[in-house]
């Protein structure tokens, strides 16, 4: 029995069930084209592009590899319902969205054909994006990279299992063999990576910002609200120490003058800028200011991310980033976790291991 080719991998289409995560910035053409040449399922960062950006990346990948790949958007970005267009047009198999997915536009998406496969940080939207049409579920435990929940993957992977049918990818904090073994063991159907993958030679992130990554500790990796109001996990540097000092009053301020340049980077109007801060505040149950906010942070994002300067932006990351020293390719990266991952399972005794569902008492917590 291979242990790999496990409801995932055959519904993703990919050689094993490993997926590389969306991740703005990072989950370019350039890792993606990467990571699914390595056999791992990957995602387009195109939450943070225009259609026109979203366009050109698929077509890269599509030109370079003939593996399926995942686009992951936000329903409320400028220019979404297009995005939408382009990746059924273009024949992409997956989806990938976080908070407030439009029902209208997940319908659409699966008439299509297009897989759904939402993350989520709390084990009570489980049966909800299930509901909504999930086709599998990835869950991120607190420990994860990004915007982030208070329950750690050990214990959103149980409630999540417990609450859904549908196959469930565990997130938050993998980076080996051992990780993709346990996470088998529990009854997860794959690993999805975002830190990891982030740290690899074949990521678009600048080298003095990977360095920076590297050298962080696992306790110096908080979780602050004070970037877009949403709790996001970052390490900890110059521009988080001083935005953790910053009042409300200036960071409205700021969210205004950064979303006005962000609305021109993305080539929006300003009644459609207008329109998608509105709907992610209605939508995304922020308030407007919020949603001001979460506009003025790409631009902080970006200095570290693109420009390559981690003390002036933000470097949002997992825990996990302070247990990664090196900077692998992909190729090496998925060939070692399989290679680990497939003796660890090999090893372990074959008989009298019945599949239980103990702990179903912790899964009425899960509603
Ligand atoms: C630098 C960075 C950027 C991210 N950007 C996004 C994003 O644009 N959209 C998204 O859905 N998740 C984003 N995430 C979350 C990841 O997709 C993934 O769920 C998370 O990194 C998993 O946890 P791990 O880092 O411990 O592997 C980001 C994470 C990181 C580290």
């Amino acid at each position: 029995m291979d242990a790999l080719a496990t409801p995932a991998a055959q519904l993703l289409g990919s050689r094993y069930p490993i997926i590389q995560t969306a991740m703005g910035w990072v989950s370019t053409s350039r890792l993606l084209i990467a990571s699914s040449r390595a056999g791992a399922f990957g995602f387009l960062a195109c939450a943070v592009m225009s259609p026109e950006e979203a366009e050109r990346e698929i077509r890269a990948v599509l030109d370079a590899v003939d593996a399926p790949f995942g686009v992951n958007f936000h329903a409320f970005q400028p220019g979404a319902e297009r995005i939408v267009d382009l990746l059924i047009d273009h024949g992409v198999r997956a989806v990938s969205y976080g908070r407030a997915p439009s029902p209208k536009l997940i319908e659409k998406l699966k008439g299509r054909g297009v897989l759904c496969v939402p993350t989520i940080g709390a084990g009570k939207h489980a049966r909800k994006a299930v509901d909504l049409g999930a086709d599998l579920i990835v869950c991120q435990g607190g420990e994860g990279g990004g915007h982030t929940g208070v329950t750690p993957t050990l214990l959103l992977l149980a409630q999540t299992l417990d609450a859904v049918s549908v196959p469930v990818i565990a997130a938050g904090g993998f980076r080996d063999g051992r990780g993709l073994a346990a996470a088998l063991a529990f009854g997860a159907a794959g690993i999805a990576m975002g830190t990891r993958f982030m740290l690899t030679a074949d990521s678009p992130t600048p080298t003095a910002t990977k360095e920076r990554y590297l050298a962080a500790e696992v306790s110096k990796i908080p979780v602050s609200t004070k970037l877009d109001g949403l709790p996001q996990r970052m390490v900890m540097n110059e521009t988080l120490a001083k935005l953790e000092r910053t009042g409300r009053l200036a960071m409205l301020a700021r969210g205004l003058w950064n979303g006005w340049r962000f609305r021109a980077a993305t080539g929006a109007s300003l009644p459609a800028f207008a329109k998608s801060a509105w709907a992610m505040a209605k939508g995304g149950g922020l308030s407007f200011p919020q949603a001001l906010m979460a506009a003025n942070a790409p631009m902080i994002i970006k200095r570290s991310m693109v420009d390559g300067r981690p003390d002036q932006g933000v470097l949002p990351s997992g825990q996990v980033a302070g247990l990664i020293g090196d900077l692998p390719s992909c190729e090496e990266l998925v060939a070692r976790i399989v290679a680990d991952a497939e003796a660890r399972i090999g090893a372990l005794p074959t008989r009298g291991a019945e599949p239980t569902r103990l702990g179903h008492k912790e899964s009425s917590h899960a509603h």
